[in-house]
């Protein structure tokens, strides 16, 4: 009896969905054949006309499939982990926010950015703040990481969760995502910075050299490693693939290098308005230079050299005149930092 229910209930569906496709292709086909019912005789030109015509419009249906590689944006995406009060402690917004890019099965990373440059009561004369984004884990390990992401944001408090699956090419949704968390909880921030894990970052010089507390407001500031006249790679295999589906030129607009860039808290909230009208891609660095050409914006060169782009062995005086390096693990980190914060070294004026 079930079995006959579910068959004619199968059918009842499969002859709707047939239904309305057939009524779409005639649809088509009348919508297609109306100009030519008046032009009798019908000559070749126009023959032509009408099957470039119906051309367009399959083309037309095509493009209203988005492109795997964009990001569905804007959408209500839930924060599960969440920390409004990271926004505004009782001494005020903070002057910087560090929105740590994290993945769920990297959340042991957490700890040494914790124990080094996250640490939020560095004596710096200015209040930072920060918060590791993620999303969720792969089904497979939704959940051993749940346990374990819910210990280490009970440990610290700094774990922002996002709902959408955590991969690389959706790596754009994390950081508007963080974006609209500052917009919520935390929208007078002066600075933003997003980094990701993988860093050394050296918070005095970034606090002084880069973004000097003490000079005046700078509203459409942004800095980090910057690309000029880079393209688009075309090959479907590589991490960085661009389809020109969704980027046509070859030249992208000047960006910042992804591993860890900064920028004014009025600028990021232009970002973040500019990209609910943008086609949200996936390669998120070049993204946020579409975002500031948008807006008629170039990013402004850092102190020279100031962020490196490639690990470098560890100097102490060499490292003091970096904001960022990228490319660390967190051994490594954990391994130079208390050399790094030595203060009695003398190093030579740069
Ligand atoms: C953070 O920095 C303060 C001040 O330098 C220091 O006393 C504290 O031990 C550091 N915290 C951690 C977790 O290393
Ligand atoms: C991004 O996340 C969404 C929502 O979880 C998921 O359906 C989609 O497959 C992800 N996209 C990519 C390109 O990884």
């Amino acid at each position: 009896m079930k079995l006959i229910r579910r068959h004619l209930i199968c059918r009842a569906l499969l002859s709707t969905a047939f239904g309305g496709l057939l009524l779409l292709l005639v649809g088509q086909f009348v919508d297609a054949g109306t100009p030519s019912l008046d032009l009798i005789p019908l000559d070749s030109t126009e023959l032509a006309e009408d099957i470039l015509n119906l051309s367009l419009r399959k083309f037309e249906w095509q493009v209203q499939t988005p492109h795997p590689l964009q990001l569905k944006y804007p959408y209500s995406y839930p924060f599960l982990l969440n920390h409004p009060d990271k926004g505004e402690g009782p001494r005020g917004a903070p002057f910087l926010l560090m929105l740590v890019m994290t993945q769920p099965q990297d959340v042991g990373r957490c700890q040494a950015i914790w124990e080094t440059w996250g640490n939020e009561t560095l004596e710096l004369g200015v209040i930072i703040r920060h918060l590791f984004v993620l999303g969720l884990p792969p089904p497979l390990f939704t959940k051993e990481l749940h346990e374990l992401l819910q210990e280490e944001d009970r440990k610290h408090g700094d774990l922002l969760q996002v709902g959408f699956l955590d991969t690389y090419r959706n790596l754009t949704l994390k950081v508007l995502m963080g974006l609209e968390w500052m917009a919520q909880y935390c929208p007078d921030a002066r600075y933003v910075l997003k980094v990701d894990s993988d860093v050394f970052l050296n918070p005095s010089f970034l606090v002084q050299q880069v973004l000097q507390p003490n000079g005046p407001p700078w509203p459409d500031f942004i800095t980090g490693y910057i690309y000029r006249n880079k393209g688009p790679i075309r090959s479907p295999d590589h991490k960085w693939y661009m389809p020109p589906e969704l980027y046509l030129q070859d030249i992208y607009p000047p960006y910042c290098a992804g591993g860890g860039y900064v920028l004014s808290g009025p600028l990021a909230l232009r970002i973040l308005s500019v990209a609910q009208i943008l086609k949200v891609i996936h390669l998120e660095d070049m993204f946020v230079g579409l975002c500031l050409q948008q807006l008629g914006l170039e990013p402004i060169p850092p102190p020279p050299g100031s962020f490196l782009m490639f690990p470098l062995a560890y100097e102490h005086c060499i490292y003091h005149q970096f904001a960022l390096v990228h490319g660390f693990q967190p051994q490594e980190l954990l391994q130079i930092w208390q050399d790094f914060q030595t203060v009695n070294k003398i190093c030579p004026m740069p």
